[in-house]
């Protein structure tokens, strides 16, 4: 895998995202790890056509080791986020939800699909 861009700085997120994208011209964009949806929801809101994968398990596995899936409830809590996601993006119909990890979603897509792919989840 090359990683061609670290979003490092003082720019939110989807921010830096949005400028890559427009830049660029890419249509097809995928991110892993999904969470509270605050990334892809205000990305969407600037890219309203952008064609998203979200890829996210919203369940706590056995790799997640940062201090995040510690938490009590965490596996209540992604739920909760997996719905409310859902349902802040429920007007859009060119984004597709995986819920399973990124290794897994790897496998079903073939090489150079995804223009730009943002991870931002364990491994
Ligand atoms: C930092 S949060 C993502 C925040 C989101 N990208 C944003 O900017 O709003 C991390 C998320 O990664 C997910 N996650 C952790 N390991 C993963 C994996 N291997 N594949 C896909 N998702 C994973 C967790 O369930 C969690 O929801």
């Amino acid at each position: 895998m090359r990683i061609r861009h670290r979003l490092i700085g003082e720019k939110p997120r989807w921010i830096g995202i949005s400028e890559l994208i427009l830049k660029n011209n890419y249509k097809k964009y995928a991110e892993i790890g999904v969470y509270d949806g605050q990334n892809i929801i205000n990305l969407k809101k600037i890219i309203p056509g952008l064609e998203a994968y979200l890829i996210d398990p919203y369940k706590i596995t056995k790799k997640m080791k940062g201090s995040l899936y510690k938490q009590d409830n965490m596996n209540k809590t992604l739920a909760q986020y997996k719905i409310k996601v859902h349902k802040a993006l429920q007007h859009y119909d060119d984004i597709k939800y995986l819920y399973i990890t990124s290794l897994k979603a790897a496998s079903k897509f073939k090489d150079d699909f995804f223009d730009i792919v943002f991870i931002d989840a364990d491994h």
